[in-house]
């Protein structure tokens, strides 16, 4: 594994590399087994992987969360080190400072019409211009046959897809799986800002999705929602919680998993899917499943 904190100095070394396949992990750091799937996986796909490692502040529309947003490099670095150590692929891991990524302002603004006008979308205003101005400059930078994608920011991936429909790049988008925990809690960077009691119910939130996937089978689009809504928002009244722990769900949409457009009926698209946001303790956690 080689360290770069420069874009001179990766391109330097990616440039001894041509003729082999160089696959992408962009990511944020905090890295956890989410992560470490999708490293693993392009691995096998290629023989040079680069990881990045950069917290990028133009997708943070909220202050607060960027500034507790989770820095671990050095850990990030054993974490990626003890994975690899075994495999003969060229490990490069890109660390660049903020100024090294963005040296001038930033006028860049992406648009993804409908696919972003749902669920994350108005929520977080320029959230999907900010990750599509950061993934850009990683493919521009590192140039890669193949880029990895985890499927829990599910709507990223399909802004991540139009984005290569708009500039043409000839990148293979790579989606992989949800890594959850064994209780069933999605793994992700922020899980670690949940007290030890949010920690404690937070794998409710699969369990009530993976009940309402079983409610498909027999309630309407609608009423499976509004159940999901009200299972989530009403837990703490059936299960009281210290300190007011509750579970405040933002949004729960039903969705067809190509276009993102939220469906009226079960039959209404080939693949379903059901994505959540839900604060818990000061965090905000997404989700997703699949209906079919
Ligand atoms: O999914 C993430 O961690 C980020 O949005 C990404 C793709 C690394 C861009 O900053």
């Amino acid at each position: 594994m080689q360290v770069f904190n420069t874009v001179a100095s990766l391109q330097e070394a990616l440039a001894q590399q041509q003729g082999h396949s160089v696959g992408l992990v962009p990511t944020m750091g905090a890295l956890h087994e989410g992560h470490l799937s999708l490293i693993m996986r392009a691995i096998e796909d290629n023989p040079v992987v680069v990881v990045s490692i950069f917290v990028n502040p133009i997708q943070f529309n909220n202050k607060e969360d960027l500034a507790k947003y989770p820095r671990t490099l050095e850990t990030d670095l054993q974490v990626i080190g003890r994975a690899t150590a075994a495999s003969s692929c060229q490990i490069f891991v890109f660390a660049p400072s903020v100024e090294e990524m963005y040296p001038r302002p930033v006028d860049e603004v992406y648009h993804f019409g409908p696919v972003e006008e749902v669920m994350e979308g108005p929520r977080r205003p320029g959230h999907f211009s900010g990750v599509a101005v950061v993934v850009r400059r990683l493919f521009d930078i590192v140039k890669p046959q193949r880029a990895y994608f985890g499927e829990k920011d599910f709507q990223q991936i399909a802004i991540i897809r139009s984005l290569l429909q708009q500039i043409q790049y000839p990148i293979e988008l790579v989606a992989c799986p949800i890594v959850r925990a064994d209780d069933g809690l999605a793994l992700s960077s922020r899980n670690v800002r949940l007290s030890p009691a949010a920690r404690a119910i937070a794998p409710t939130i699969y369990a009530t999705l993976s009940q309402a996937v079983e409610m498909s089978r027999y309630e309407s689009v609608e009423e499976v929602i509004e159940w999901t809504l009200s299972t989530l928002s009403s837990f703490h009244e059936v299960n009281p919680q210290p300190d007011g722990l509750r579970f405040e769900p933002e949004y729960f949409e039903i969705v067809d998993d190509a276009t993102l457009q939220p469906i009226l009926s079960w039959d209404e698209a080939e693949g379903i899917v059901g994505c959540i946001a839900v604060w818990l303790d000061g965090v905000r956690l997404i989700d997703m499943v699949r209906f079919k």
